[in-house]
């Protein structure tokens, strides 16, 4: 569906606005100061609930009314948010128990934001009643692009422990198991004299004496992330059923953890992010190609909108660090590159008073003399120059898989062979080296149709289904290239172990089975020692290692120290017509590089090597654009094997482009199947 109001197709450019926090005189300034800088939407009433509705059931929506009319008048539209994020105090003080409650038992207090239980029947009740009145009175206006679902869902409180949620957790058991004796076999209550007679005997899992049940604290994940999107549905289907024909959307936060993104972008008809890169980061532009990666696949490649980014330092790290001149282009257009069409902030004006009174704003405390207004409002521009690039797609041959339930099976569990194996270390290690070679990625859950893929890479399968091991098996045998990392084939979705030896389902296409995972202890390492592909390279595994038997497969690098000196470290089967590589360690950069060359030249296709320069290409229907971004502090000079021209410019561009430091061109050509069909000088 696409955003109503304004139907032509373009990038949109703005950002969270809160005229609430000005006297009204100011609003005539801001709007005006939005067309100069190319403002096209602004997400307004994100945290107004107390100003829309100061008492029960009396509505204010006038001041409302009066900003958008006056953001239409200047062609602005409005992001509109149902203001549900951050309940008034008349509510909290009259229901004091839909306040969210801690693991350690401590109800937390008003004056925050995000102050609710999100199973409490007494805040959905003044939910639905708040966005029933909204979609009631603004449903018609002509200014209206999209809904913005409550803010964030998760950010201070994906998780609830008070006996509301209890309650919840228990009618989500039992439709998960049906009766009490399910519920025990899958928690495997044998162990530790955990059995459950009903079902009134089961608790969210608060702070407990000792390692809880891993099943129990699998469950109170999944648990709780199906409980906020119950609540995001909730508003959805009220806002659906009176504006059939406005998009609805909720602000997602990157590879946010705790909340199962696959399932929730299922019912949001966009999908929209918040990035805050850190400039004190120097890969952050690679978390964020990852992020913007996640999601534009969260709906099949479908363009989604960046909604929050800093102009500059954020207010919440230890340190926050400005971006320095050009960093806020060179990131904007890096999250167009991937798939954006928008390019949004937080926020419009600088407060004058409250928490995020710090935060960098696109209008700063000293007004449109600063440098970060000189920059936004440059920005503006350039979003406009790239109107036509709106709609057009990223298309990746390679995927990389990700599944929560995997994740947090890896993750909540607190008795594992080494707490250095978590999930988000394993994935970033996986997608930093692809991004090093310049590969453009998608993200596929495992059970997902994997067919339109040449590559597809599982940094971690610690969690496997069967059913997931029969596809990614036909996959492999019908052409695929699998690469599966260390870990991976140790539990079922109940967490109950693979039996016959690791990686259970997987086994067999692998050609391998691990005989024992054999961690090392922090700060030591062991040589890894390529040899298929490149005779004598080394390169080490640190954190992990495992003693694997090779039952099917050759042997593409070895142990050549420590404990499991001589041993197989990496392996590859040839399975039907593809073939299936099994990754048994924890890699260093160099282990990783030497990986993906070697699986890329089996899969005979070029990598371009562009450490600093990252190249992304969008297709459109008539027209293909290449970004090429500069992320390094030198300049890069980029051969082109088509001509194009440059759209920020207009200039045409022959067979070369020079890129300054943090410079960035987009290049319209026509279209090219297949690859970016560039390479670097530097
Ligand atoms: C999030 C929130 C915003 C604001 C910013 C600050 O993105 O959605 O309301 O608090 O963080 O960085």
């Amino acid at each position: 569906m696409a955003l109503t109001s304004g139907t032509r197709a373009r990038l949109h450019f703005g950002g969270d606005y809160n005229p609430e926090q000005w006297p009204e005189r100011a609003w005539g300034e801001d709007v005006a100061l939005m067309r100069d800088a190319g403002v096209t939407m602004v997400t307004v009433s994100v945290f107004s609930w107390s100003l829309l509705e100061p008492e029960p059931s009396r509505f204010n929506f006038g001041w409302l009314d009066r900003v958008l009319d006056l953001l239409w008048s200047a062609g602005i539209t409005a992001d509109l948010a149902t203001g549900t994020a951050s309940p008034p105090v008349w509510l909290v003080r009259a229901h004091p128990k839909m306040r969210p409650m801690t693991a350690d038992g401590v109800w937390l207090e008003f004056g925050s934001r995000q102050g609710y239980c999100p199973s409490s029947p007494v805040f959905r009740e003044h939910v639905r009643r708040l966005v029933t009145a909204m979609a009631e009175h603004f449903g018609e206006h002509p200014g209206l692009a999209l809904w913005h679902v409550s803010n964030e869902y998760g950010d201070h409180v994906s998780r609830c422990w008070c006996p509301v949620s209890t309650t919840h957790f228990r009618r989500w058991l039992r439709d998960r198991y049906g009766a009490i004796e399910g519920l025990n076999d899958a928690w495997g209550t044998m162990h530790w004299s955990q059995a459950y007679s009903d079902w009134s005997q089961i608790e969210v899992p608060r702070r407990q004496p000792g390692p809880g049940n891993p099943t129990q604290l699998l469950d109170f994940a999944r648990f709780s992330s199906d409980e906020l999107l119950e609540l995001f549905n909730l508003e959805r289907r009220v806002l659906t059923d009176i504006c059939p024909s406005v998009p609805v959307t909720t602000n997602f936060m990157g590879m946010f953890g705790e909340l199962d993104y696959w399932h929730w972008a299922r019912h949001e008809d966009v999908v929209s992010d918040d990035a805050y890169p850190d400039p004190a980061d120097p890969k952050a532009h690679v978390t964020a190609a990852m992020n913007y990666d996640l999601m534009r696949s969260l709906r099949g490649g479908q363009p989604w909108l960046l909604l929050e980014q800093a102009p500059s330092a954020v207010n919440w790290r230890a340190v926050n660090v400005p971006k320095p001149p050009g960093l806020l282009r060179l990131w904007s257009l890096q999250a167009v590159a991937r798939g954006a069409d928008s390019v949004m902030f937080f926020q419009w004006r600088a407060p004058r008073y409250g928490a995020e009174l710090l935060h960098s704003a696109m209008l700063p405390h000293r007004g449109t003399a600063s440098r970060i207004w000189q920059e936004v409002n440059a920005l503006g521009g350039e979003v406009g120059r790239l109107s036509e690039v709106a709609g057009s797609r990223v298309r990746a041959d390679v995927c990389v898989l990700l599944d929560w339930d995997n994740w947090w099976a890896l993750d909540a569990v607190e008795s594992m062979p080494s707490a250095r194996m978590r999930w988000r270390p394993l994935v970033d290690q996986f997608y930093s080296a692809l991004h090093r070679l310049g590969v453009t990625i998608d993200f596929a859950h495992p059970a997902q149709d994997l067919s339109r893929y040449r590559l597809v890479i599982a940094p971690n399968l610690y969690l496997i289904r069967n059913e997931d091991a029969a596809q990614l098996t036909t996959f492999v045998l019908a052409g695929g290239t699998l690469v599966v990392g260390p870990f991976s084939g140790v539990v079922d979705e109940n967490h109950h172990a693979h039996l016959g030896g690791y990686p259970g389902p997987l086994r067999d296409l692998l050609g391998i089975v691990v005989d024992e995972f054999w961690p090392l202890p922090d700060g030591a390492s062991t040589r890894v020692e390529f040899h298929a592909f490149d005779a004598g390279h080394l390169s080490r595994a640190c954190a992990w290692t495992e003693w694997l038997d090779v039952l099917d497969a050759s042997v593409v690098a070895r142990y050549t120290s420590g404990s499991l000196a001589g041993r197989a470290a990496i392996t590859r089967r040839a399975a039907g017509r593809g073939n299936a590589w099994y990754v048994s360690a924890v890699l260093d950069d160099d282990g990783m590089d030497r990986l993906f060359v070697d699986v890329f030249s089996e899969l005979r296709c070029l990598v371009n090597e562009m450490p600093t320069v990252e190249a992304v290409r969008r297709d459109g229907p008539v027209a293909s654009y290449l970004f090429l971004l500069n992320h390094g502090d030198r300049p890069a000079k980029i051969r082109l094997a088509h001509p194009g021209t440059e759209l920020l410019t207009g200039s045409p561009i022959a067979d070369s482009i020079e890129l300054a430091a943090l410079g960035v061109a987009v290049i319209r050509q026509s279209n090219i199947p297949g690859r970016t069909g560039v390479g670097t000088q530097q």
